[in-house]
């Protein structure tokens, strides 16, 4: 079988695990990747480990709309189907940002770069009756034993706002972690919706929460005055590996409505 795979975002934490372990079952890979000097030691790797063109790297920012659209165009240009689409790629921020669009950040690489993706790869995905993934997070529960004031949670969604997203997740009343969590809510609700579309094609669209993984991701949500003791509480989270390996044991979040 051609296992075509792709992961959105694969040079980071999980992302490289999940690349390394798709070309070690046969897939070809297509990762994008903004840190071209990270992607061409992880190519190496995967030569090393799974033999030679396993990997392809396209290079991208899948923070603004063109950059996913290129990547996207490219993958239609050289790849007739799509089997698996895992949309990885995301990001915690510490202040209030916009991306190239205008866009909040959270919403523009958590969830428009995963959604941008996959409607763009319609076709392809169609083709192959694939398989998308797209990497959640619990952060959109409220899964907390000790409650915090002031750090509203299960993330709210202000649904006057979602025809215009460049009103979600505004300047007043930021809270990182709710902007995070935000647009994953507002990825798993897409995906219903794009399940829903795809199912009649043989195409699933899942939701994954991997588990806490220490990954880069994590530094930014430790809390500065818990900087000090971050080894200790890296050490009580998954590592890199066995976030992707929760990924298969676990059942998904399913979106799919078949
Ligand atoms: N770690 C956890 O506990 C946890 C829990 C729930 C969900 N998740 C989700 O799991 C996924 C993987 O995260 P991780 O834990 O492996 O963290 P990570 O090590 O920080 O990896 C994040 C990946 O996303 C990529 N990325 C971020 N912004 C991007 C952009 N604008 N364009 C292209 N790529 C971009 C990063 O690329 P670079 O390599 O270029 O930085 C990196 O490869 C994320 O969606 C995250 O939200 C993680």
């Amino acid at each position: 079988m051609d296992l075509a795979g792709r992961v959105a975002g694969a040079t980071g934490g999980m992302g490289q695990v999940i690349a390394r372990e798709l070309a070690g079952a046969g897939a070809h890979v297509v990762i994008v990747a903004r840190d071209l000097k990270q992607a061409a030691t992880l190519r190496e790797n995967v030569t090393r480990d799974s033999g030679p063109g396993r990997l392809q790297v396209m290079s991208g920012d899948l923070s603004a709309g063109e950059g996913v659209t290129c990547v996207a165009r490219r993958i239609l240009a050289e790849h007739r189907a799509v089997h698996l689409l895992v949309n990885n790629a995301g990001a915690h921020f510490n202040d209030h940002r916009r991306s190239a669009d205008g866009l909040e950040m959270h919403i523009a690489v958590d969830y428009l770069a995963a959604y941008g993706m996959t409607v763009l790869l319609k076709d392809a995905l169609r083709r192959g009756g694939a398989r998308v993934v797209n990497v959640a997070s619990d952060s959109r529960r409220d899964t907390r034993r000790v409650k915090l004031p002031g750090r509203p949670r299960p993330a709210t969604l202000d649904l006057s706002a979602l025809d215009d997203l460049a009103r979600l997740n505004p300047v007043e009343g930021f809270v990182p972690f709710q902007a995070y969590a935000r647009a994953k809510l507002l990825t798993v609700m897409a995906g219903y919706d794009l399940a829903r579309e795809l199912a009649p094609d043989g195409v699933t669209v899942n939701a994954v929460h991997p588990g806490i993984v220490a990954t880069g991701i994590i530094d930014d949500l430790i809390p500065a005055v818990l900087r000090p003791l971050s080894g200790l509480i890296r050490r009580s989270m998954l590592t890199p590996e066995q976030g992707p390996q929760q990924l298969c044991a676990w059942p998904p979040t399913p979106c799919s409505l078949q």
